[in-house]
């Protein structure tokens, strides 16, 4: 595919703020390009975001996720139609649509169950309902290939990061503060293998659990910092937060709802309410062991390529500003700026991510990090329904 090739991107991720659909148009001769076209964000009707929330726990109903893979797959079809609406085209030109899906469980790590021991993903949103609504082939199950390889089918962005902002002479060290936090270290003039990427910990996903918590879910996260603002650090439960064992994991690590989901949050809350804090400190001290991971977590395994030059953060994050100045203070001297100032919108990265990653595929090209999600070698993603 030298000429210009429309791919359409769509994610949802563990925030469960809305779906993101960016379509991008690419062409790989002379030399690789690539330009956003339109950028359209479709929020989780409420009733949707609950029923999606009551599928993220190991005891969902079968029944229930059964019908809602086909739901989102109606979900996902709207969110492109409009997004391609958008762009002032029409959905025959584009040539294909890149759907990560919904991800309701992430168990990289062995599961023992009686006699058997076994690991998956299961990312939902079924590809042949965006397929059939749209008339276009749709790339989906990217993480699936990784996984079977033994790796951990996370963090899949990391090729993106390389393929987009790479730099010659500059260490740069990617942050997205999505609802996990996680890192992509793109080491000065590096190649794909030099590539280092993992979770760090919770992104929003805490704070938004909390803040929802405190307000008797009147807010559905920490708007602009404002609680988290107004309170001060609990040196003790934060102490108790950083020694959570999957911080002290060494990378390819991954996580998700699973482990800094409804249960954690309620396990701080009680901790919070035995130690006397005000909903002020509750929220402060989770922003601040929110950045301590980030933090913690670069300064262990990201900066041994020496020191970053440039820290380029994107995700929901970006809009608190007391989770961004905490960072900033911690990453000093190394500059901390947003994906925007290269031309991304902040909102965009992920699932500029993966229409990128869905181009790839439609070339044969592998797009895992071997490095960063631990599997046996590279590897072609995602699998395709035609139409
Ligand atoms: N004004 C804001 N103040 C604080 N947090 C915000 C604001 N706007 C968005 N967010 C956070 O960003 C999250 C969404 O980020 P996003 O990058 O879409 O995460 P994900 O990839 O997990 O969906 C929201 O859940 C919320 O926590
Ligand atoms: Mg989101």
């Amino acid at each position: 595919m030298p000429g210009p090739t429309r791919i359409l991107g769509l994610m949802s991720g563990t925030s469960l703020d809305g779906i993101d659909a960016a379509l991008v148009e690419f062409s790989s001769e002379p030399h690789f390009q690539w330009k956003l076209l339109s950028f359209y964000f479709m929020p989780w009707e409420e009733g949707m975001r609950k029923t999606i929330l009551n599928c993220c726990r190991p005891d969902a109903a079968l029944q229930q996720i059964t019908v809602l893979n086909y739901l989102l797959g109606e979900c996902f079809a709207e969110a492109a139609v409009q997004a391609v609406h958008h762009a002032g085209l029409a959905m025959q030109e584009v040539e294909a649509i890149a759907s990560h899906g919904q991800t309701i469980w992430h168990q990289p790590e062995p599961l023992f169950m009686g006699r058997h021991t076994g690991r998956g993903t299961l990312q939902l949103g079924e590809p042949a309902v965006i397929a059939a609504r749209t008339g276009r082939p749709v790339i989906a199950n990217f993480r699936s290939m990784d996984m079977a390889l033994g790796g951990q089918g996370a963090p899949l962005v990391p090729y993106a990061d390389w393929r987009l902002l790479a730099h010659p002479a500059e260490n740069r060290l990617m942050l997205n503060l999505g609802g996990i936090a996680n890192v992509t270290l793109l080491p000065a003039g590096g190649s794909l293998q030099d590539v280092l990427a993992f979770d760090t910990g919770p992104g929003n996903m805490l704070m938004d659990a909390l803040a929802s918590a405190v307000t008797q879910g009147k807010w559905n996260c920490d708007r602009d910092g404002a609680l988290a603002a107004a309170g001060k650090c609990h040196p003790e439960l934060l102490a108790e937060c950083m020694a959570h064992p999957f911080l002290q994991r060494t990378p390819p690590r991954s996580t998700g709802r699973e482990m800094f989901g409804a249960e954690y949050a309620s396990w701080l809350l009680q901790r919070a309410h035995e130690l006397e804090l005000t909903p002020s400190d509750i929220l402060h001290t989770a922003t601040r062991f929110t950045a301590d991971s980030v933090l913690t977590s670069c300064r262990n395994w990201a900066q041994k390529h020496g020191p970053i030059h440039t820290v380029i953060a994107g995700g929901g994050g970006v809009r608190n500003p007391v989770l961004m100045q905490m960072l900033e203070e911690g990453f000093a001297p190394s500059q901390v700026c947003t994906h925007a100032r290269f031309g991304i919108p902040d909102d965009a990265k992920e699932a500029l991510a993966f229409a990128l990653l869905g181009y790839e595929t439609l070339q044969h090209k592998p797009c895992n990090v071997p490095a960063a999600t631990g599997a046996s070698r590279p590897a072609i993603l995602g699998q395709i329904q035609w139409v």
